[in-house]
């Protein structure tokens, strides 16, 4: 098993990674927790799938786990789900010391994690992500959330978790969309972080390939991330590196009311950006091109979609990153690095026009 260790000031847990590891759920989380009650919060579709297995697993460590099963989709993250899952805890008699686990993708894990935060005043909490984004990103870190009609995450806290279970084989399952929308997100810590990840990327021919390899590229993925958040928990500094693609991402998705995914959104950002700096000089010329051959090996589109400047300036501008006017840009050095750059509210326009 593939194990990393993420130290931060205030917690420390392990990130655990290996093929078949949903059938050991029962014997990982026995490491961490001695008790006997366990909320899982998983969706319809991922309990389908693997609801079973955990569950199983769990029984066999003595566990006794009440299931919380949800609606799939971005609409589960909202203020009634949560709601609802706190009155799933009372009914259970959930206490302080019992644990909850969040099985399943990004919704579900940011939800959890918010629900786990605050339900009195905070219990441990077990991500066992199943989506691709969820297992190199949303599960790591901390950050929990749920919507608002307003806007995206605006409710939410920094609450690690106890423990990260990763089973690269549920991957498998995944629908195809949602997986490319997990290999963009892939395609991004390359570019910030790690050149020789992306020319290992770049040897990815075929679906066989990718998945004989998805141990190792998670794995690197949680790496790159684990080390920059025990520099920036946060999210003050660095970790904001972590948002290379986003700013237009963030446009496009709200432009198309969520229904393109994120990752997709992120593969748009990414190159309209590098396009953007590498004619203005500030990324080394041919990484547009570099980013462009990665991308096409992965069937991913990166063609921005006809969408009205003006608008995406707007709303770059109420986008919650842009701290005291200015707007943290994250643009390649070259492939592998990144920096970022602040730019005042007025010179936007020489990056999104
Ligand atoms: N906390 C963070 O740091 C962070 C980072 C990035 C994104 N996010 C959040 O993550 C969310 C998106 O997460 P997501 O992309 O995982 O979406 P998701 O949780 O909606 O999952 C996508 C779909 O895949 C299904 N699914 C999950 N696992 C499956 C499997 N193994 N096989 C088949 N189907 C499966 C789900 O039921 C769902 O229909 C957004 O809300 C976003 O804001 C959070």
């Amino acid at each position: 098993m593939k194990s990393i260790s993420v130290n931060l000031k205030s917690s420390k847990y392990d990130i655990d990674i290996e093929n078949g590891l949903l059938d050991d759920v029962g014997f990982e989380i026995r490491k961490i927790y001695k008790g006997t009650k366990i909320a899982v919060v998983t969706d319809e579709n991922v309990y389908k799938l693997y609801g079973k297995t955990v569950e199983k697993s769990l029984e066999k460590y003595s566990f006794k786990p009440h299931l919380v099963i949800l609606k799939p989709g971005e609409d589960s993250k909202s203020i009634d789900t949560l709601q609802n899952l706190y009155d799933n805890f009372l009914e259970f008699r959930l206490s302080r010391t019992d644990l909850i686990i969040a099985l399943g993708g990004g919704v579900i894990g940011d939800l959890t994690g918010f629900a786990a935060a605050t339900y009195l005043r905070g219990i441990d909490y077990v991500q066992i992500p199943t989506t691709l984004l969820a297992q190199i990103d949303s599960s790591i870190g901390g950050k929990v959330a749920v919507n608002l009609r307003q806007g995206k995450n605006l409710i939410g806290s920094f609450y690690q978790p106890k423990k990260v279970i990763i089973d690269p084989l549920a991957i498998k399952t995944l629908p195809d969309e949602q997986l490319k929308a997990g290999i963009s997100e892939v395609i991004k810590y390359a570019c910030i972080k790690d050149e020789q990840f992306f020319n290992y990327l770049m040897e990815i021919k075929t679906k066989k390939d990718l998945f004989n390899s998805l141990e190792h590229i998670i794995y690197t993925c949680c790496n790159i991330k684990k080390e920059i958040v025990e520099i920036d928990e946060k999210d003050n500094d660095i970790r904001m590196i972590l948002n290379f693609g986003h700013t237009l991402a963030h446009a496009l998705e709200k432009h198309f009311d969520y229904k393109i995914t994120h990752g997709q959104a992120v593969a748009i950002g990414m190159h309209y950006i590098t396009n953007k700096t590498e004619e203005l000089g500030y990324t080394k010329q041919g990484s547009k091109y570099e980013l462009e051959k990665l991308l096409e090996n992965f069937n991913i589109n990166y063609n921005l979609p006809n969408v009205d400047m003006e608008e995406i300036r707007e709303y770059v501008l109420l986008d919650k990153k842009n701290m005291s006017g200015n707007l943290n840009l994250v643009i390649l050095r070259k492939i592998g690095e990144a920096f970022i750059q602040s730019v005042p509210a007025e010179r936007i326009n020489l990056f999104f026009s």
